[in-house]
């Protein structure tokens, strides 16, 4: 059951992205598939062959999550885009951010400081299930920091090569466009 990349050429055209970014941004993702796909298959393999007691087997069993997270983040960052990013204040997501966060304002601006931390990696809005609660989370590079059991809500990736190309080091700018042009559709039918 290989994985196959998605096709989000439907985001091209979105404002405060150029076409070369995002174009670059989708080889990168269709990389992680590949990947994805190569290891498992890899893996598979050394199982057949009792390779298993290998340092080639350790090290692939030890890198397939960061190649998973980087295809599937990429997912939910694609599917999370090409809205139209308008916050109504009567909103489902508005009202359960408030009720995490006091205000949407604060949930925003503890979003938007994640996201600036320097490294590379993503700001992810999870929501515990057992709770229903939501919390900001820092992923750093693409698997280290995930809530177990917690389902990602919003994911922004803050890469350099999510908007270097574009707006070099302002990543202020970027997280700026990103906002513009959040689904809110997609973003509220992830929540529990
Ligand atoms: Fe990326």
């Amino acid at each position: 059951m290989a994985y196959a990349a998605k096709d989000y050429s439907k985001l091209i055209g979105m404002e405060g992205f150029s076409q070369t970014l995002l174009n670059n941004h989708f080889t990168l993702y269709q990389g992680y598939v590949t990947n994805t796909n190569k290891f498992m298959d890899a893996l598979a393999t050394m199982l057949k062959e009792g390779k298993t007691g290998t340092p080639e087997y350790a090290e692939l069993k030890r890198r397939f999550g960061w190649e998973f997270d980087g295809m599937r983040l990429h997912e939910y960052y694609f599917e999370n885009l090409g809205g139209k990013g308008a916050i109504v204040k009567s909103g489902v997501l508005e009202k359960m951010i408030a009720a995490s966060f006091g205000s949407y304002e604060a949930w925003e601006q503890d979003f938007r400081a994640t996201g600036a931390m320097r490294g590379i990696g993503w700001a992810v809005l999870y929501q515990d299930p057992s709770t229903f609660g939501l919390c900001n989370v820092w992923i750093n590079e693409h698997d280290v920091g995930h809530l177990a059991g917690c389902q990602p809500i919003l994911i922004m990736d803050v890469f350099e090569h999510a908007y270097m190309i574009d707006y070099g080091l302002k990543r202020a700018d970027y997280i700026e466009a990103f906002f513009k042009n959040i689904n809110r559709e997609a973003v509220e039918g992830r929540l529990a």
